[in-house]
């Protein structure tokens, strides 16, 4: 191990860690974040509702609706694409969970 070893970038997850659709919430530099998975596709967002500023989930790791299709907020029902973290219905309708870019290298999902 080197002192450059801290500073070498981590994958969040690996993408066979999450069910297809699934959601896994992880902390990266202090900052909660949720992995979203939809077939041989990953985005992440920060882990806060635009209601209300607060997390998502109340059970850890669940982010989606029973479709698996839409992240869900536990608090309020908020409900967001996937795609594009746009909420299309719940008390926050058209505000926009906060994307943080990622690609999926190796099986793995990383931040850009
Ligand atoms: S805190 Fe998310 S919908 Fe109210």
């Amino acid at each position: 191990m080197t002192d450059n070893d801290d500073f070498l970038p981590a994958p969040l997850c690996r993408l066979d860690q999450l069910a297809d659709p699934g959601s896994l919430g992880v902390e990266r530099d202090g900052e909660m974040l949720m992995v979203i998975r939809q077939g041989n596709r990953a985005y992440v967002y920060v882990n806060r509702c635009p209601h209300r500023g607060i997390p998502l989930e109340w059970v850890p790791n669940q982010f989606l609706d029973s479709s698996g299709r839409l992240i869900q907020c536990a608090s309020h029902g908020a409900l967001f694409l996937p795609e594009n973290g746009e909420c299309v219905a719940g008390p926050c309708a058209g505000a926009y969970l906060q994307p943080r870019r990622c690609h999926i290298g190796n099986g793995q999902v990383w931040l850009d």
